[in-house]
């Protein structure tokens, strides 16, 4: 089935095909996408989302195809065009399409394509199981904080994982828990949280944040530092988050059970504060 399909300012569907062989995103992995959540057609955390963007747009020299006014105002378009209510948006913008070079000339016309898609988020079943995860070597490029298309380090590790039965690699740099392929991770030891401090070894994950503002609104005391891979043995509780799985549950790493193999006080509590802050953004 196709979807709804934004593209360089105009609206088609995922069926025309509208991306060139010469563009730098397909060639050189030249571009930075973002994800966000929709429900009943309303935007989950939108303007954080375009922060990031427009932090990753600026790392690479790509320049920005909108303001935050109008990219709102695009999105508001493209959800209202969707035919469903609950899905994520995909947006990728590539520093635009010229014949194959390494360098790059200045002032290129961005390639900007946003797309909806119908998306089943974690079930309250699913979110008190939580995952297995396991872990695996950090092959990617040194800016992890720029959110760029180049993933393949990512998804490698990511099917490393599906093929041990796990859903998530957690990726171990110079012997430290970075994050996972495609969520940010967090531990529970001696009653606090420990999730690594934002640098370029992580991507600013737009949940990542707000959970540790709902954690220190809670009273739970939030460390980011770099956590040991041989630390992750003796946790109480793990989580990971994402905009695809909101808070959820680690059960396993490396087949070893996490706590006492029930979802753990500290992860209930933050799920059920990420509802609810979900709840108010789809209700303002
Ligand atoms: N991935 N870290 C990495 C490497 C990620 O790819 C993601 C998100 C996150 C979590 O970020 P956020 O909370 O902003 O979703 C952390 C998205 C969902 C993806 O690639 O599909």
């Amino acid at each position: 089935m196709s979807d709804v399909l934004y593209f360089n300012g105009r609206f088609t569907t995922t069926d025309e095909r509208v991306i060139g062989v010469e563009d730098r995103g397909f060639q050189f992995g030249d571009a930075v996408y973002e994800v966000f959540k929709f429900v009943a057609r309303k935007p989950v955390f939108l303007v954080d989302h375009y922060r990031r963007m427009e932090h990753g747009l600026k790392a690479i020299e790509i320049r920005s195809p909108w303001d935050q006014a109008a990219f709102v105002r695009a999105m508001g378009e493209l959800l209202e065009r969707t035919e469903f209510d609950d899905g994520i948006v995909y947006i990728q913008v590539s520093r635009g399409e010229t014949p194959r070079a390494h360098f790059y000339p200045d002032d290129m016309e961005p390639t900007v394509v946003a797309y909806s898609r119908r998306w089943t988020f974690p079930d309250a079943t699913r979110k008190e199981l939580g995952v297995k995860v396991i872990t695996a070597p950090d092959l990617r490029w040194k800016s992890c904080d720029v959110k760029s298309v180049n993933l393949l380090a990512n998804a490698l590790a990511k099917k490393k994982a599906d093929r041990a039965g796990a859903g998530e690699a957690l990726l171990i740099g110079d012997g430290i828990v970075r994050e996972g392929a495609s969520s940010s991770f967090f531990a529970v030891l001696g009653g606090h949280i420990v999730t690594h401090p934002l640098d370029e070894h992580i991507l600013p994950g737009v949940v990542r944040d707000r959970t540790i503002e709902l954690a220190l609104g809670a009273r739970v005391r939030v460390d980011e530092r770099p956590l040991r891979e041989d630390e992750l043995f003796g946790l109480e509780e793990a989580f990971i988050t994402s905009t695809t799985l909101g808070v959820m549950p680690v059960a396993e790493i490396d087949a070893r059970v996490i706590g006492n193999s029930r979802r753990g006080e500290i992860t209930t509590t933050l799920q059920r504060l990420m509802d609810e802050a979900e709840a108010r953004e789809v209700s303002a």
